[in-house]
């Protein structure tokens, strides 16, 4: 079943058809510019640019259009105020209709997308030997929206999480295994910390000649394939898989092991994938080394500058690696579009890069997106760390968030039993996090600050969860006294509010899919929660006057828990039903 278009829309097109009527086919397609209104539900702007295009004044273009405008079945009798704005004011009725058939719907009324185009969001893509720390928090729960937002949309979505685990430091990190003695047989093959594996490894590299000399040749067999290195780099990569998997299940992200493709996976491509850029004539040597030198790209002396595609050791690294994935992924993986959620600071290397594989061929029937995120700051507005100045790793960060989440929900729900209190603390704690980072801009800082994403007044994961959990009360007080949800009368101006509100909900998803922006879905929740607050202040539900009045307002009550709950999973957060 086709679900009902949202109002919005529907009026969009009455409008749209309105002004063809009124002014030819010339003018097909012309945006009514709907804005929301104070004075009114919507007030329809076009009367203003079309009035200079046309040569009238706007007035007397706003009364053509209301001339033709065909949706009185929709809204009451447009006004035209000022020079030319068209105040419209949806019929109540229609309201109603448009709600319960939202309510009907489990999909709200987002339709699902026909043959969409296949796409994939890269996200997370940590680093093998390295714990995952606060900087790769944002990719992860970035992608993680932005992939559930695109799946619930109707888009077929792969997952791919590109991990860094191929590259000149694995000599290093496997030469230290060696002399941990893990060649040896019978060796108890664990890491307890990775990071601690990592800096052993590097003090050993910056002090030790016969080792640095050592994991040097050890680079040299891991590229040609000797087993027992090959060996060792597995069981490092399936050690720090095991981490990152944990993680992600803590973190609730849906990343699993199947989602994997690390960097490795296209060692095999990059050969082929030069030699496709060579007889594209798209690479010159340059001081021993292959470069691509994609147009339009000049350092700060206004020189060409360079993407180097092969090193003048014959080595590979990190661009040669994208520039085969992308040609694994549009030509042999038939994707359409490609989501890279990866941070702001590579947005050369991705402009670079897709430049490259455009020239190449490989985006003419797909098309790639970096999605760039800018850092997670302290209090200081400077990166993120510790207070001893370390890297936080995100485990620390997530147990921290529960525990002080734990405080709160024992203080906030002191009737919840033991596990019941348990889990709210894990959602709110883990949401708080995972929201904070989703409700601002992408591309800017932010400043990470426990007091703001975990108060319950403001735009924050708590603030929602509870709201939609204050909703689910009222209605089990509802449906314990007998009463549920009936047929939805639009009658006060705060029933209008909301009822606009939930309406609004398909047109936000349709703006995420558009612009991958999760925050647009943040916003539209907070308003959403805060007009329901207003609604429930001057509306009594249980207390309502009439049983027609009760019944309407358990209604929009019921449908606004639901629509909150939908949009938090769409975010990738739970939604307690008690808190
Ligand atoms: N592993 C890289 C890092 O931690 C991020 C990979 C981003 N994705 C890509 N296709 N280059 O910096």
């Amino acid at each position: 079943m086709r679900p009902m278009p949202d109002p919005a829309t529907v009026l969009t097109e009455r409008l749209e058809a309105a002004i063809t009527a009124a002014f030819g086919p010339e003018l097909a397609g012309t945006d009514p510019v709907l804005r929301r209104s104070d004075h009114a539900d919507f007030q329809a702007n076009a009367a203003m640019a079309l009035g200079k295009r046309l040569g009238h004044k706007p007035r007397e273009i706003a009364e053509r259009i209301v001339e033709h405008l065909d949706a009185s079945d929709i809204v009451e009798e447009p006004v035209i105020a000022g020079p030319g704005f068209i105040n419209l004011v949806f019929r109540s009725s229609y309201l109603g209709h448009a709600l319960e058939a939202e309510a009907a719907d489990p999909r709200f009324g987002v339709p699902r997308v026909e043959n969409g185009e296949p796409t994939m969001v890269e996200y997370s893509a940590p680093n093998v030997a390295k714990e995952m720390h606060v900087g790769h928090l944002r990719s992860s729960v970035i992608g993680d929206a932005l992939a559930r937002t695109l799946t619930f949309a109707g888009y077929p979505v792969l997952r791919q999480n590109h991990l860094g685990d191929w590259g000149t430091q694995f000599g290093m990190l496997i030469e230290h295994l060696v002399d941990l003695g893990w060649a040896e047989p019978g060796h108890d093959h664990t890491i307890a910390d990775l990071n601690a594996l990592y800096q052993e490894a590097q003090t050993k590299f910056a002090g030790d000649d016969g080792f640095k000399t050592r994991a040097r040749d050890r680079v040299v067999a891991l590229q040609s394939g000797d087993a027992t290195t090959l060996a060792l780099w597995l069981e490092l990569t399936e050690e720090s898989k095991r981490h990152f998997v944990r993680v992600y299940a803590k973190l609730g992200v849906l990343l699993h092991g199947d989602d994997i493709r690390g960097e490795s996976f296209y060692n095999d491509e990059l050969a082929a994938t030069v030699a496709e850029l060579e007889a594209k004539g798209l690479i010159t040597m340059n001081d021993g080394a292959l470069c691509a030198f994609p147009p339009g790209f000049t350092n700060r002396d206004g020189e060409p500058l360079p993407l180097i595609v092969r090193k003048s050791d014959g080595g590979y690294g990190y661009a040669s690696t994208d520039l085969a994935a992308i040609r694994f992924r549009t030509q042999v993986l038939g994707l359409a579009r490609l989501v890279y959620v990866v941070d702001a600071r590579q947005s050369q290397h991705f402009a670079m890069v897709f430049a490259i594989a455009q020239q190449a061929g490989w985006l003419v029937d797909a098309r790639a997106e970096h999605v760039a995120f800018g850092t997670v700051l302290g209090s200081d507005g400077k990166p993120f760390k510790t207070r001893s100045g370390e890297t936080v790793k995100l485990v620390d960060l997530l147990d921290e968030g529960i525990e002080r989440a734990a405080a709160f929900v024992a203080d906030k729900g002191p009737d919840l039993d033991a596990e019941t209190r348990a889990a709210v603390a894990r959602a709110v704690g883990i949401g708080a996090i995972k929201y904070a980072d989703l409700a601002s801009d992408r591309v800017k800082d932010y400043v990470f600050d426990w007091d703001r994403l975990l108060a319950m007044d403001g735009n924050t994961a708590p603030y929602l969860q509870y709201a939609h959990a204050r909703i689910r009360s009222i209605l089990r007080r509802a449906a314990a006294d007998g009463f549920g949800p009936g047929p939805i009368h639009v009658e006060a101006p705060q029933e209008r509010a909301l009822a606009l509100a939930l309406v609004a909900f398909s047109e936000t998803v349709a703006q995420v899919v558009e612009t991958l922006q999760p925050h647009r879905l943040c916003t539209y929740l907070f308003d959403l929660a805060s007009t329901f607050s207003g609604f429930y202040e001057h509306c009594p539900v249980l207390r309502a006057d009439t049983e027609r009045e009760r019944a309407s307002r358990v209604a929009l009550a019921e449908l606004t828990a639901r629509v909150i709950a939908q949009g938090l999973d769409l975010l990738g957060i739970e939604a307690p039903d008690q808190m």
